[in-house]
């Protein structure tokens, strides 16, 4: 699909479900690898990103079965992996090669992960160290960007903090932590994302956590599992934007993770007036689930800043495009960090807001976009730059603009919902 036209819409309304959590999926998958046995997965994620996650399981020998939402993996045990004969093609997703990358650090071969022209162009050194302190052997081009070649090793344990808050990276360190003689610990600074520790304890995995720390211990067999996988929060936040621009919209999402570190999107929007709430919440795999309910109300606008940055870094772009239809706006700063996404978010977001006629300041860490402008935007050609948030983001803020917007490159929203356009067309009245 290439471009995608976007006409204004009245409201948004009904019942709908996301496709499953992109960040559990990649988890579940990669961990139902190394247990022994086969794993079912439901509601694994349609996303493109998964997929490579799987592809390049199939790579290291894994049998992997797709049905509909469910993946079979018949894992092989910790040490069960296969040289691969090709590359790892983890096409754009960060997180594949990040956990992968943490994965190969243990293994007794050499394997090479790559990735598409943005992936490329993603800075990697943050797995490297780590991973090289344990006693891996990394090349990458320009000692830091994929395609990295990695030779794994007899890992040693390492303690480390993290100086990127990064869910990814603490990942990497983790599931190498399988395989390194000792208990290796990595510290965060800033919280993010737990699934990882989540998952790990559901396998079986000697893993905990106290405070700002996470311990793992080193192997001995993961158990194969039947799991199920909570909708993608971070996916149904578009849903949650687009009823926060139309007036009078009013959904209800169903089956939604609400793991508390990645809900602070639902806090954000609930300060700014959002009437949103939680109905049917229950514990599945040691992460919470429930629907979402919200209704249209007018938005305040807010700041986001500080630690609240990797708590809100997936939502960043929707909240920003968000800006033109609050009262005082929204400002992002010390989000630096998403300059280094599938595209550079800040410049993508400033360029395609301005394009529809809002006003935008850009700073080297975030952006400022001036509130009430609900009314006054027009319909624009978007570009994505590649980057399926970005052009999620646009298609929501384009329903209330006044005429037609144009999303080039659509497609790329695959990369995480590959229903996202006409999931969000069925509920639209125009
Ligand atoms: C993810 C972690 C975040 C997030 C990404 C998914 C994960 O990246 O932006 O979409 O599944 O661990 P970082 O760890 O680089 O912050």
């Amino acid at each position: 699909m290439s471009k995608q036209t976007i006409a204004p819409a009245k409201t948004i309304s009904g019942g709908l479900s996301v496709p499953g959590d992109k960040s559990i999926s990649h988890r579940y998958a990669i961990l139902a690898a190394l247990a022994e046995g086969r794993s079912e997965i439901h509601n694994f994620s349609a996303a493109a990103d998964c997929r490579s996650t799987l592809e390049c399981l199939r790579r290291l020998g894994i049998t992997v079965d797709v049905e509909k939402d469910r993946a079979t993996v018949h894992g092989r045990g910790l040490r069960g992996l296969k040289p691969p004969k090709k590359k790892l093609d983890a096409e754009n997703s960060g997180t594949t090669m990040r956990l992968l990358a943490g994965v190969l650090a243990g293994q007794w071969f050499t394997a090479v992960l790559t990735g598409d022209d943005s992936l490329r162009r993603r800075p990697m050194r943050r797995v490297m160290e780590p991973l090289a302190q344990m006693g891996a052997q990394i090349r990458a081009r320009d000692a830091e960007f994929a395609p990295l070649a990695i030779t794994g090793a007899a890992l040693k344990a390492i303690d480390y903090t993290l100086p990127v808050p990064s869910a990814q990276v603490k990942s990497a360190i983790l599931l190498a932590g399988l395989y390194a003689l000792g208990t290796t610990s990595v510290t965060e600074p800033v919280r993010t994302r737990d699934h990882t520790e989540l998952a790990l304890a559901e396998f079986g995995a000697g893993v905990r956590t106290s405070g700002a720390t996470v311990r793992i211990a080193c192997g001995p067999r993961l158990e194969a599992r039947q799991l199920a996988v909570p909708s993608d929060i971070s996916s149904a936040v578009f849903f949650l934007a687009a009823a926060l621009v139309l007036p009078g919209s009013n959904l209800l999402i169903s089956g939604c993770g609400l793991n508390p570190t990645r809900t602070a999107i639902l806090d954000f929007l609930a300060t700014m007036g959002a009437p949103i709430s939680l109905v049917n919440v229950s514990m599945r795999h040691g992460e919470l689930v429930g629907d979402i309910a919200i209704r249209h109300a007018p938005l305040a606008g807010g700041v986001v800043s500080g630690p609240l940055v990797a708590q809100l870094i997936d939502e960043l772009p929707m909240l920003a495009a968000l800006g033109p239809y609050t009262e005082q706006g929204i400002e992002i700063r010390d989000a630096r960090e998403l300059r280094v996404k599938e595209s550079d978010r800040i410049a993508a977001l400033a360029e395609n807001l301005r394009r529809m006629g809002a006003k935008v300041e850009e700073f080297p860490d975030g952006l400022k976009v001036e509130g009430k402008s609900a009314g006054k935007l027009r319909g624009a050609e978007i570009d994505p730059h590649g980057d399926h948030r970005i052009a999620m983001a646009f298609a929501v803020a384009a329903l209330g603009a006044q005429r037609n917007s144009r999303i080039l490159d659509a497609g790329c929203a695959a990369v995480s919902f590959p229903d996202f356009f006409s999931t969000l067309d069925q509920l639209l009245d125009r």
